[in-house]
C-alpha cells in the first residue's frame, strides 16, 4: 500500500458517558452551626463540609467552600449570589430561616441551583416575640427595669413611666401572611381592631376569622396605635417605612419590627423617636446587622433586641432539622418539601 494512502482505521465507537449517578455521600458545606438533630441527619446522608466558625465569611472562602459541594446549608448572614451559585454541581441551598433575602433566586434559578427556607415552624414563636415587643414597647417595660436597677425608684407615683393599653387599642399589621396572622390571632384576645396592609387581601373567610379589615398603607399608619411589621425584604419595602411614614403615625403609636432591617429607615426613626413624632419602638433586627444606628442607642423610648424572634429551643432546632432534611431531598435528587424556586425541579424532570 503507498505510503500516500494512510491505512484507515476501524471507527472506534465512541465510548459512551457513565450515566450521572448521584453520589453516595454528596459533600454539603455547612456555614455555620445548626442545632440538633439537623446535624445529625446532615452527617447521616453526606460528608460535611463545615467552615469555621465567624460570623461573616469573607466571600472567597464561601466561594471555595461551594467547589466540588452538591449543596450548602446557610444562614442570613451569608451572601449567596452568583460566584457561589455558579459552581458547577452545586444543586440546593437551603437556608435556615424563613426569609431568603440573602440569596440571589434569579442567579439560582438561572444555575438550576434549587433554594430552600424554613417556613411554618417559627410563626408561633416570632408572633409570640412580636406581641411581647408591642407589649413592652407600649408599657415601657425596659424602661421600669432600668429605673429600679438604676436606685431611681423611691415609690409609687401616679404619673410614673404611664404608657399606652394594647387592651381595646388599634393595631395595624403591615405583611398578613402567617407571622402577620398570628399576630392577629394574639391581638383577638386583647380586644384590639385589627387593620392589615397586604399586596393580596386576604379572603373574606380569613377576613372574618382575624376579624382584621384591609386598608391601605396611609390609613393604617394614622389609624393605628400600634403597628407590627411582617413583610419580607424586595425592592418595594426597602425604606417602606421612612420620614413620611412616621410622620403620618399618631404621637402614641409603637412601631415593632420583627421582619427584615432594612424596611425601617434607621435614620428616619431614630429621628421620629428622638423628637416624639411617635411614641415608641421595638426593633429585632436592624439595618446593617449586627449594627445599630448609633442614635438609636441613645434612647430610651427603643427596645432592642438581637434578631431572636424565633429563637426558641424547639423552634430552632425545628428550623435545624427543616434545613437539613430540605437539603437531604434535594441532594439526592428529589423535590425539596420547602424549595422556593420549583421551577428549577420541575426543569429537571
Ligand atoms: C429569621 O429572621 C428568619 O427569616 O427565619
Amino acid at each position: 500500500m503507498s505510503a500516500d494512502w494512510p491505512t484507515l482505521q476501524p471507527a472506534t465507537p465512541p465510548v459512551p458517558a457513565p450515566a450521572a449517578v448521584p453520589d453516595a455521600r454528596p459533600t454539603v458545606v455547612l456555614t455555620h452551626p445548626i442545632l440538633e438533630p439537623g446535624p445529625t441527619v446532615l452527617k447521616e446522608a453526606c460528608e460535611l463540609r463545615i467552615l469555621p466558625n465567624q460570623y461573616r465569611h469573607p466571600p472567597e472562602l464561601l466561594r471555595k467552600a461551594a467547589e466540588g459541594a452538591r449543596g450548602m446549608v446557610t444562614q442570613l448572614m451569608d451572601p449567596i449570589g452568583d460566584e457561589i451559585l455558579s459552581t458547577p454541581g452545586l444543586r440546593v441551598v437551603a437556608n435556615v430561616a424563613v426569609g431568603y433575602d440573602n440569596i440571589d433566586v434569579v442567579a439560582a434559578t438561572k444555575y438550576g441551583v434549587m433554594v430552600c427556607n424554613t417556613p411554618g415552624v417559627l410563626d408561633d414563636t416570632t408572633s409570640d416575640f412580636a406581641f411581647a415587643l408591642l407589649m413592652a414597647a407600649g408599657r415601657r417595660l425596659l424602661e421600669g427595669d432600668r429605673f429600679v436597677r438604676s436606685g431611681a425608684f423611691k415609690g409609687w407615683a401616679i404619673d410614673m413611666l404611664l404608657g399606652h393599653d394594647l387592651f381595646g387599642a388599634t393595631l395595624g399589621i403591615v405583611g398578613f401572611g402567617r407571622i402577620g396572622r398570628g399576630v392577629a390571632r394574639r391581638a383577638r384576645a386583647f380586644g384590639m381592631r385589627i387593620l392589615y396592609h397586604d399586596e393580596q387581601p386576604a379572603t373574606p373567610e380569613v377576613e372574618a376569622e382575624f376579624g382584621a379589615t384591609l386598608t391601605d398603607l396611609y390609613r393604617l399608619l394614622s389609624e393605628s396605635d400600634f403597628v407590627s411589621v411582617h413583610v419580607p425584604l424586595t425592592a418595594t419595602t426597602r425604606h417602606l417605612f421612612s420620614a413620611a411614614q412616621f410622620a403620618t403615625m399618631k404621637p402614641t403609636a409603637v412601631l415593632v419590627n420583627t421582619s427584615r432591617g432594612p424596611v425601617v429607615d434607621e435614620a428616619a426613626l431614630a429621628e421620629a423617636l428622638r423628637t416624639h413624632q411617635i411614641f415608641a419602638a421595638g426593633l429585632d433586627v436592624y439595618e446593617n446587622e449586627p449594627e445599630v444606628h448609633p442614635e438609636l442607642l441613645k434612647l430610651d423610648n427603643v427596645i432592642l433586641t438581637p434578631h431572636i424572634a424565633s429563637a426558641s429551643v424547639r423552634t430552632r432546632s425545628r428550623m435545624s432539622e427543616m434545613a437539613a432534611r430540605n437539603l437531604i431531598t434535594g441532594v439526592r435528587g428529589g423535590r425539596p418539601p420547602n424549595i422556593v424556586n420549583p421551577e428549577v425541579f420541575n426543569q429537571q424532570r
